[in-house]
Order: C-alpha cells, then structure tokens, then sequence
C-alpha cells in the first residue's frame, strides 16, 4: 500500500463548488524537486494575501500545520507557492486561503524516493482536447482513484496550444478536480504547437535542461518523455540524451517512455500502422536498453500490443491510451494487437519491484484490460520488429 493514506475517502473534496468559484484558475501540483511541489492557483491578484496551508493527513483537523504564502509567478502569470521537505510515501492536505476566501482542502501523496522499493500508483492518459464535457468524465474518474503519485499525458491537451482560452475551456476546467490531488507530467501533442502556454501553465524538470523532454525516477521507476516536435534520430541533440539517459538507469528499474505518436497500430501510417520515423528512431534504443513499456497518444482510443522487439528476448509493450476526450477514432487492427477499445478511458499504474501492472479502465472506472509485467521474464508472445517494419514497407511501396 502506498504511504499512509487512512483519510483518504475523507479528505477528497474536488469539484468546483461555490465555496471555491472565486478562482479564475482552482489551485494545482507541479513539480518542483523529489521532495517538494509547486501549487499554483489564480486569478493573479495581489490586493490579496495568499497562502496554501499544509498539514500531514494524519494529523487532526484542528493543527495548524505549515503557512506557506504564495507569491506573484512571471511565468505562469498565477500565484504559486514552492511547499519544501515533503517525505516520501507520506499524505499530504492543503488548502489556498486568502484575506477573503478559504478553499476546501485537497490531498496528495508523495512517491517514493529514486531506487526505493515502496509500491505507489499512477495514471497514464491523454488526448484531452476539443470535447470539454469528454475529457471532464475522465479527468473526474481519474480523479477518484486515491493515491496517485503522478498523472502521465501523453500529448494534445487543447485543440489549440497557442490560443489562451483553450487551455482553461479545454484543459483546466474539466480536469480542476484531478490535477488538485496529483501532479501532471505531460509531453507535447502536435495540436499543444510547442506553445509558450505549455511551458508557462507546467513547471516541468529541467534535466536535461529543458521542460520539452526529461527524465525522472520514482522508486523502481525509470520515466523518460521525449519530445517528437523537435529531432530524435541518434545524431540530434535529443536522441544522444535519449540513449545516454537510458543507458545510466540501474538495471532494478522499471523503464516506462512517454511521447505522443506510436511507432505500431497508428493511423498516422507509412504502412500497415507502422509510422517510420518512430519506428526507426525510437525503437531500436527502446530494445537496446530494455524500456520495459512505452505510453504515447495521437490515436484517440486504447490498445496494447505484444511485446515487439526480437523473438526470444525482452521486448517492449506499447501502450496507446488517447482516450481522454478528443473525438474516439477506431483502433487499429492486426496481430501485433492484444487489446483494444475504442471509448473514452485512463490506464491506472501499479508498480512494485517485481511487478508493473496495467490496467485500463472506461469513464465508469470498469476495467476493459489488464496486464502485468514481471522483471526479468521473457515473454513468450513476442513479435519481431524487423519484420513488422518490412512488411510495412512492402505494402506501402506496392512491392
Ligand atoms: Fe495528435
Ligand atoms: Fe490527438
């Protein structure tokens, strides 16, 4: 069980009610190190004091707990606060307060600690644009699964990332709920345009040294985003941080990427699924240093393949979970395809270090598939890359 979350029914409270309407933007966790987090919140207005009152969820309601006041965010253009030495594996409750408005609260847990061996849960979602009421059934199913340590997105959260009402109309309003009790780590989408309001609206880890790709670990994790707008091949800038990244993880670790087009059972295809580009740039270091599952979006449905790689050795799964409310596409259909669904979904995380399960819910929160990894075990359902690729190629070129 993650850290110590006894309150946990108790202290959710995250749909926007009157009590908080006084928020143009309602408060939301970013990173900010492995030990603490940023809350952001607004209208910026400094007519007003602002703080976030912190407590540990084990203590009683009545404590006082740490005031942290929030100050004026140039990037952001919100108030932000930076709440420092959280624990690992601990519960967390905070609220905004103002001279004139209190909050209700919110909770949060921290994840453990980069190599440490405690369990913890995330989600991994994404396509969220253009159908507001869409992407609010998910962010709000999502939202009711306790004791997320972060939320992957895999690309698209607006229709259109240069334009600055979108954000709230598309992004913010319907997912207030979820992002208030979990941080989100998002990669960029073709429609988020590389746009400033990606960068501001996310404080994201600096390593390498942008907020475009990155690297974290949590636990057994390994997580590794790329960034598929700008190059990626083995000689750009970005594919030698890819392979020099991976090649650092120790080898107890569970590798998960995320990005936003699939290389397999994509309908943005050179070939029977196949988009090349993917194909050839990111897979071979995927197989080469032993990513154990890839998340990416693009396609607006579910569906996990076999492991594809090279027969006989460990090889990664590819996971597409763009159901999170953009207009439903059908899935692709062919061997490589173990699951799908075409239908508004969420894949919930569970790892622990023998054991990286997948489950893939609807917007109810019924499970439509489930899937565990073992560490070090070979799957025996494998599929070869090469030959996928090739007869890609052949039916694309009429050969
Ligand atoms: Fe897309
Ligand atoms: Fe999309």
């Amino acid at each position: 069980m993650v850290g110590v979350g006894i309150l946990a029914a108790a202290l959710v409270t995250r749909d926007a009610t009157a009590a908080n309407a006084w928020f143009e933007r309602q408060p939301y966790l970013q990173w900010d190190s492995e030990t603490s987090r940023i809350v952001f919140a607004g209208p910026h207005d400094t007519s007003r004091t602002w703080r976030v009152r912190l407590q540990s969820a084990l203590s009683g309601p009545d404590v006082n707990g740490v005031v942290v006041n929030m100050q004026t965010d140039g990037e952001s253009g919100l108030m932000k606060a930076t709440l420092g030495n959280l624990e690992p594996n601990r519960k967390y409750r905070y609220r905004v307060e103002t001279d004139k408005e209190v909050d209700s609260w919110s909770s949060f847990v921290m994840p453990p600690l980069a190599g440490d061996k405690t369990a913890f849960r995330f989600v991994a979602y994404g396509d969220t644009r253009t159908l507001t009421t869409a992407h609010a059934q998910v962010a709000e199913a999502i939202a009711r699964e306790p004791d997320l340590a972060f939320i992957l997105h895999v690309g698209d959260l607006t229709e259109n990332g240069n334009e600055k009402e979108c954000w709230e109309r598309e992004f913010f309003t319907p997912a207030a709920g979820m992002l208030r009790s979990a941080m989100l780590l998002p990669c960029l989408g073709n429609h988020d345009e590389h746009s400033q309001f990606y960068f501001n609206n996310f404080n994201l880890p600096r390593n390498p040294g942008n907020e475009a790709y990155y690297s974290l670990d949590f636990g057994k994790v390994h997580l590794i985003v790329i960034d598929q707008f700008q190059d990626y091949d083995g000689q750009s800038v970005q594919g030698r941080w890819i392979a020099k990244d991976l090649a650092g993880v120790p080898p107890d670790r569970w590798k998960v990427a995320h990005f936003h087009k699939p290389p397999f059972a994509s309908y943005e295809s050179d070939g029977d699924g196949v988009n090349m580009k993917v194909a050839e740039w990111l897979c071979p270091v995927f197989e080469k240093y032993g990513v154990d599952v890839i998340f990416a979006g693009h396609n607006h449905c579910y569906l996990r393949t076999c492991p594809i790689g090279t027969v006989g050795r460990k090889s990664p799964v590819y996971v597409i979970t763009g159901g999170g409310g953009a207009p439903l596409d059908n899935p692709y259909q062919g061997a490589i395809v173990k699951s799908s669904y075409k239908g508004l979904q969420y894949c919930l995380v569970t790892v622990t270090p023998d054991q990286f399960t997948i489950t893939a819910k609807d917007s109810g929160g019924k499970v439509i598939d489930q899937f565990t990894l073992r560490k070090n075990e070979i799957p025996t359902n494998s599929q070869d890359r090469q030959a996928i690729v090739a007869s890609a190629l052949k039916g694309w070129n009429g050969r």
